[in-house]
């Protein structure tokens, strides 16, 4: 055989086991997976403020950059939360308790926050698992979930002694000494509100509005804003240490955990697990999922502001490396799949990468190279974390196994 037809048989042998590690969905035909094809992009700068004014303080980052990037992810990306029309009142009521969780390993509280003023009440449910045989306060992970915790997901698996019915390994996280607390993602709105009415905006809503304004918060937004409620019922309760939290979530609960940490500061660890678009993936690379993608298909999941940029991401005065930085100096783990290329594995380590700058003005340890790590290898001893596994989009054994290591490195040096 002549060498051009090898090449041609070369070529083609490896065109099929590309297109045959993934089958294209309708929704993503037509977006660029090419890491030859993307476009050629700069960076927002981190460290300059648009009025050329050079940050080179941890001083200036906290009061001046920090706060500008927020305000700017506030208004057009995610969206701000408006003043309730009048205070909302907070309860905490715990419901429910097992101490004799996964055979005595956990004690299992279902707590019930609920919310209200004279719009109307909302209420989520609050599911916290202590360990049993740790040292009290316990560090603790907070998973935002899609999973309803009020189902029997949540309850131990009759199977296996170590997991919950979703196939949660909280065994091992008891085993270390961490305490699991979970939000579901639905409680107070819905996946892609239509009516925000039935959610939690109606306690904020002025007489006549139904819907959130352009720059007031869509869907992850109002995630965000209930998980923080969690927090506070977590500064409430003595078996948790409220200092040592470790806010995680994946794919569309990643973004939202990302948006959580960077705002509030008594998230003490955050971790992204793929979740790409919104998420830790830069906008500007328009790898896999992209602006006109996420909001034609989810339009209420960011703040309408954000439509504004689909096709104009160059405009975009922030891009996602900038949300990882306002979560510094407080550690950030990001962790990918190869075949997760709709959350756009190379995009979010760069993401990680670019916000390193900041971790490294503020004295932490950041991401050395611009080269993402090998497949299978995990950056554990650093601020920013990283690993990208083979396989899909979800969460494996392995990567909580990281997730734990990331947390012991860094709760219990
Ligand atoms: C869709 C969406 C992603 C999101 C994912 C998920 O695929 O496009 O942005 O991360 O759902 O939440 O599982």
């Amino acid at each position: 055989m002549k060498l051009s037809s090898l090449l041609v048989l070369a070529i083609s042998v490896a065109t099929v086991a590309q297109s045959s590690a993934r089958e294209p969905k309708e929704y993503d035909r037509d977006v660029n997976y090419e890491e030859e094809r993307l476009p050629a992009y700069d960076l927002p700068k981190l460290l300059v403020t648009p009025e050329g004014k050079k940050i080179k303080t941890a001083e200036d980052w906290h009061n001046i950059r920090r706060p500008q990037i927020l305000a700017l992810f506030s208004n057009l990306i995610y969206g701000r939360v408006p003043e309730p029309v009048s205070p909302i009142k907070q309860t905490f009521e715990v419901v429910k308790t097992d101490p004799n969780f996964m055979g005595g390993k956990a004690t299992r509280k279902d707590v019930k926050i609920k919310l209200g003023n004279d719009r109307g009440e909302m209420e989520m449910h609050f599911l916290v698992y202590v360990p049993n045989k740790a040292t009290k306060p316990a560090p603790t992970f907070f998973k935002h979930s899609f999973n309803n915790t009020k189902s029997k997901d949540f309850d131990a698996s009759p199977n296996d002694p170590n997991r919950l019915r979703n196939g949660w390994p909280l065994g091992d996280f008891f085993d270390r000494g961490y305490g699991f607390c979970a939000v579901y993602h639905e409680d107070l709105v819905g996946h892609n509100e239509v009516s925000f009415l039935d959610s939690i905006h109606k306690l904020f809503y002025p007489e006549g509005q139904s819907f959130p304004k352009a720059s007031e918060w869509g869907v992850l937004s109002t995630c965000a804003w209930g998980a923080m409620r969690g927090m506070d019922y977590l500064e409430t309760d003595d078996d948790i240490d409220h200092t040592r939290v470790a806010i995680m979530g994946h794919s569309k609960m990643g973004k939202a955990t990302l948006w959580t940490a960077a705002q509030d500061e008594r998230f003490a660890l955050a971790i992204s697990a793929q979740s790409g678009c919104a998420g830790a993936a830069l906008w500007r690379r328009k790898s896999g999922e992209n602006l006109k993608k996420m909001v034609t298909r989810f339009p209420y999941w960011l703040c309408r502001n954000a439509w504004k940029f689909v096709e104009q991401e160059d405009d975009l005065p922030v891009d996602q490396h900038m949300l990882l930085a306002c979560i510094a100096p407080r550690p950030v783990y990001v962790h990918s799949g190869v075949d997760d290329t709709w959350a756009d594995a190379r995009g979010e380590y760069l993401s990680a990468y670019h916000a390193s700058e900041v971790y490294r003005l503020l004295g932490k340890k950041g991401l050395e190279t611009e080269e993402s790590p090998e497949v299978g290898k995990a950056i554990i001893q650093s601020d920013v974390g990283y690993h990208n596994r083979e396989g899909c989009h979800s969460i494996d054994a392995f990567d909580w196994a990281r997730f734990l290591d990331f947390a012991d490195y860094h709760f219990k040096k």
